[in-house]
């Protein structure tokens, strides 16, 4: 695939979480595009691994081992970094736990990473973006951050907060040459997700739930974030692309309609 179309040929680029799943796929397709990869992740030796992957490639990417909900550890990071181009918010984790039961422990440590996460990276990684007056912010959200789901613990509420911050992100550094914007994907098979599909016919049902028919690769995220981090999402600001294959349309099927039930 050609990426010359966007023109992110020798750009920076931090990706947090980009040992694994989605933020490896960004990782990936940034280099495939030419520009230079920023890996940032907690797991050192997967990170590794996907260093190798992109040297294959002929670009040599930069890699930081941080922890994203840990303010010295960001700062230090985006300091070894310098200043980039390009701030992909990804890392995250997921701790269910129904709302009566959930512990505040978990429901702390969850927002830790999946909300303060990406705003400690925006101010940190954006300082030198608002410096040199242009950068792009994309941030990894979710249709949860919109979709309440049942044991979600406060995977949904930190979604819905990154969802907010981008926009606050967007209206208060687009006037100074920074845009800031979100990907909503919905079922994506990765790591994080990998348990449920391994059990009976849950990767089979779950295909079948959403319009297009098959649940996301990483890659199929990774492309919308190109786009997004790209001059030719120029005048894109404050939005959100809901890449999911049309599941979240999919509410008014579950309604029973004798008659005109559709499979
Ligand atoms: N998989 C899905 O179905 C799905 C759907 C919607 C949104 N998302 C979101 O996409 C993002 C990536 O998820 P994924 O499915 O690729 O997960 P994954 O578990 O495969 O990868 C997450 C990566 O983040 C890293 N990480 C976690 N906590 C960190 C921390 N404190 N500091 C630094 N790195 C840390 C992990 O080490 C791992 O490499 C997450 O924000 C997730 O909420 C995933």
């Amino acid at each position: 695939m050609t990426y010359e179309w966007l023109g992110l040929t020798g750009k920076v680029a931090a990706v947090t979480g980009a040992g694994s799943g989605i933020g490896r796929a960004v990782a990936l397709n940034f280099a495939q595009a030419g520009a230079v990869p920023v890996l940032l992740d907690r797991n050192a030796d997967a990170m590794d691994q996907v260093a190798q992957e992109i040297q294959a490639l002929g670009i040599t990417p930069q890699v930081i081992s941080m922890d994203v909900s840990d303010p010295e550890s960001v700062r230090q990071a985006a300091s070894l970094a310098g200043t980039v181009d390009i701030l992909v918010n990804n890392a995250g984790m997921s701790r269910p736990g129904a709302m009566d039961q959930v512990s505040f422990e978990d429901w702390t440590a969850l927002l830790a990473v999946n909300m303060n996460g990406y705003f400690l990276c925006s101010q940190a990684f954006g300082a030198g973006m608002l410096e040199q007056g242009s950068g792009a912010l994309v941030h990894i959200a979710s249709i949860s951050g919109r979709n309440p789901q049942g044991q979600s613990g406060s995977y949904s509420v930190g979604k819905a907060g990154v969802l907010m911050l981008s926009q606050q992100l967007a209206l208060e550094w687009g006037p100074r040459g920074v845009r800031s914007n979100t990907v909503s994907p919905g079922l994506v098979r990765t790591p994080m997700t990998e348990a449920y599909y391994n059990v009976g016919d849950v990767a089979e049902r779950r295909d079948k739930a959403v319009p297009i028919g098959r649940v996301a690769q990483p890659d199929d995220i990774a492309q919308v974030v190109m786009f997004l981090a790209s001059k030719r999402a120029g005048y894109v600001n404050g939005a959100d692309v809901t890449t999911d294959g049309g599941f979240e349309l999919t509410l008014m099927s579950s309604v029973p309609r004798p008659g005109y039930d559709s499979k």
